[in-house]
């Protein structure tokens, strides 16, 4: 079996997701018919994954659009304006969010204010099946880094579920296994919200991709014992220089690799960069809520009042990445200037 569950789909009245925080236990489906709606699944995480996050931001902007009654321009523009940013505020650190944004106020400013309406539908869909093409030229450039034999160690969720298509690092993952290349993950759980545990293992136990599932905490041990051979990751930002941020935990893996000599590989679409930020130090990072650590599922692991930091991603410097896989192609050893070239052609 190759492709797995489909994250979202645009019904023509509203946005259908599976609700992602309910998997794997049950595969819930629900339909929002209202752009509060996919503000909120945004914020809780249940369509999540950079580049899912833009492309319901994009559906969900188009579905706010929809219900304003405004006659005029200049109120039909205003109404819009306060929902751009209310999509905006939902997430910070996956940049494929703003620049979904950036490219809906484009098509809306270009449109009659009696097509604005459909052409923000248009626009949503368009951008929705560069994402899902995006994916799979992506996984095809990043499946020759992978050998025949390989065993890979992967963080977070990366599949389809969270970028549509092929997905991007589990894509990478899937076509060199489809290929006939025997290759076997290791997944991380990913404290603290377990994507690792619940959605990777589900994603590529369904593509036939043997998958060992481990504790965060494993990581150091298996490479020190030779049991893997890379590390595929995907990103929510990529910086102008090629730093990257992904979900927490991440940089810890790349400077474990490096110190085991075991090539970091960060699978991104185009939607994924930010060259308008020279560094990651630029990137925001989102904090997310104490409960989500003192709380596993929902019982408490943690005693009440304990302080808690929780930051949801990390940001690992371009010089621990081996090679960026894109849609653009691989960019190895990314710097600068190989960026810029990449995002130009
Ligand atoms: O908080 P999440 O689950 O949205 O974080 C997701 C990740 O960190 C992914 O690795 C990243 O968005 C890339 S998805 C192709």
């Amino acid at each position: 079996m190759r492709t797995t569950l489909k994250p979202l789909e645009w019904t023509g009245r509203g946005l259908r997701i599976i609700d992602q925080t309910r998997l794997p236990g049950r595969t819930v489906v629900v339909e929002l018919r209202r752009y509060q709606d996919v503000i909120d699944a945004i914020k809780r995480l249940r369509v999540r994954g950079a580049p899912v996050i833009g492309i319901a931001a994009a559906y969900g902007v188009a579905l706010g659009a929809a219900g304003i009654k405004a006659k005029t321009r200049r109120a039909f523009d205003a109404e819009l304006a306060g929902i751009f940013d209310e999509f905006a505020a939902s997430r910070p650190t996956a940049v494929d969010l703003f620049n979904a944004i950036a490219r809906l106020k484009n098509a809306a400013s270009q449109a009659p204010l009696g097509r604005v309406k459909e052409k923000l539908v248009a626009e949503a869909k368009k951008l929705h099946a560069e994402q899902v093409a995006a994916t799979v030229r992506l996984s095809a450039a990043g499946a020759a880094l992978l050998h025949d034999g390989d065993a890979v160690l992967t963080h977070c969720n990366a599949g389809p579920l969270a970028a549509s298509g092929e997905g991007t690092a589990l894509g990478v993952v899937r076509v060199a296994a489809s290929q006939g290349k025997h290759i076997a993950a290791f997944a991380t759980e990913t404290r603290p919200l377990l994507q690792g545990a619940r959605l990777t293992t589900c994603e590529l136990m369904a593509a036939g991709v043997p998958v060992t599932l481990v504790t965060d905490s494993m990581a150091g041990y298996l490479m020190s014992q030779g049991k893997v051979n890379a590390v595929i990751v995907g990103a929510d930002r990529v910086a102008a220089n090629g730093d990257a941020a992904n979900k927490i935990g991440t940089y810890s893996l790349a400077v474990l690799a490096r110190a085991h000599r075991i090539p970091f590989y960060v699978a991104a679409p185009r939607s994924t960069f930010d060259p308008a930020i020279g560094s990651g130090k630029e990137i925001p990072i989102e904090e997310r809520s104490p409960e989500e650590v003192t709380h596993i599922g929902r019982k408490r692991v943690a005693p009440r009042g304990v302080k808690v930091y929780n930051p949801a991603f990390d940001v690992t410097p371009a010089r621990y990445i081996t090679a960026l896989i894109t849609d653009m192609g691989v960019i190895p050893a990314p710097s600068r200037a190989k960026i810029k070239k990449a995002l130009g052609r």
